[in-house]
């Protein structure tokens, strides 16, 4: 049985809150409304440290059986839970991720979560013998962009071709940088922009696969990640910024399975009517900051005539009525 979501909360993501707490904008209680997941199946990229592992955990708590597909193995206390399968596979290299979905049966949910930070100044100047400005690798991209892009590719792939009536769902771990760029990390956070982009495009058009697509977007958490001088100037200045990596695979998992009142926004030939239909959890992103959630597409969305014009909006949504090449409902 799917969680139903709660109605609107006044306090709207300006407090702390704990993990039961009823957080704003339609969020319910993300550790009390995850109800047992025995039975499903889920893969994650990047399951074995951090975010990805705190994920995999909640979703062994719960009864599901969890595929990691990683570079490293999980911890080796982790490993003897047999509900556990990892699978060796760096997710830049196509051919190991399709061979890593390829060993894997049925699948409910997939958590697109592998990433890296920025491992140098993308912008230095770099020059070769002959003293040439030369191109830099772009790691970053491959991780967090073109592997996220194929992770969703070979899941939706899959799901499709999977039994219909069962709700299927894709979460993205985005970034904080999606939404207020870092200074430090221009490339990384024009990868996880780009995810946003995918998240926002896809909503409207893989939920007719009965697949929904969510990202949550975490602040400074406490992983390998986070160099240890960066994740120590943080909290001694802004603790209020830093969150536990349970807290954001709470959020991870609640994306996979929860209820929505309305939709983030109508698309193309929709009604205006539609954007009042009830139902999965879809097309949203939950910022994870400190110790608060706030869902921070269906604002983005209703804001739009504010930010980029009430006529340009107008126009554009006719626009994009006469492409919506989507078979009527
Ligand atoms: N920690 C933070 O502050 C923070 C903030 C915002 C977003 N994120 C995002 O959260 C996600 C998880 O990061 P984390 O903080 O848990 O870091 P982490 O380093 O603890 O975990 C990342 C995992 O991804 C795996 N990985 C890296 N490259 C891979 C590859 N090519 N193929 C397969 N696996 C690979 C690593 O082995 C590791 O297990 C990332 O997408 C990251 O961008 C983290």
């Amino acid at each position: 049985m799917q969680p139903q979501a709660l109605s609107q909360h006044p306090m709207n993501g300006r407090g702390p809150m704990r993990e039961d707490a009823t957080p704003d904008r339609g969020i319910g209680n993300v550790k009390s409304d995850i109800p047992s997941q025995a039975g499903k199946v889920a893969l994650i990229t990047g399951g074995s440290s951090g975010i990805g592992l705190a994920t995999t955990k909640i979703l062994l708590e719960k009864g599901a059986t969890v595929h990691v597909l990683d570079i490293n193995p999980p911890p080796e206390e982790d490993i003897v839970n047999t509900a556990l399968h990892y699978h060796h596979c760096n997710v830049a290299v196509w051919e190991d991720l399709r061979a890593a979905f390829d060993e894997t049966g049925h699948i409910d949910y997939v958590f697109v979560n592998a990433g890296v930070l920025e491992e140098k100044d993308y912008f230095a100047d770099e020059t070769d013998a002959e003293g040439m400005l030369v191109e830099p690798g772009y790691r970053v991209l491959d991780v967090n962009l073109r592997a996220a892009i194929n992770t969703v590719k070979l899941s939706w792939s899959r799901m499709r071709k999977q039994p219909a009536g069962r709700p299927y769902s894709i979460v993205l771990t985005v970034s904080v940088a999606a939404y207020v760029s870092d200074q430090n990390l221009p490339v990384y956070s024009g990868a996880k922009s780009a995810l946003l982009g995918l998240i926002r495009s896809l909503r409207s058009v893989i939920i007719r696969d009965g697949i929904t697509i969510n990202g949550v977007a975490p602040g400074a958490t406490l992983t390998n990640l986070v160099p240890a001088h960066m994740a120590e100037a943080i909290t001694a200045q802004s603790p209020a910024a830093v969150s536990e990596p349970r807290f954001v695979g709470l959020a991870l998992v609640y994306s996979a399975i929860a209820a929505q009142d309305r939709e983030v926004e109508t698309y193309g030939k929709d009604k205006d009517t539609d954007l009042w239909k009830r139902g999965r959890w879809n097309g949203r992103v939950i910022l994870v900051l400190g110790k608060s959630y706030t869902e921070l597409e269906e604002p983005t969305a209703d804001l739009r005539p504010f930010w980029f014009g009430r006529e340009n909006t107008a126009v554009l949504r006719r626009a994009y009525a006469a492409t919506d090449l989507r078979p009527a409902q």
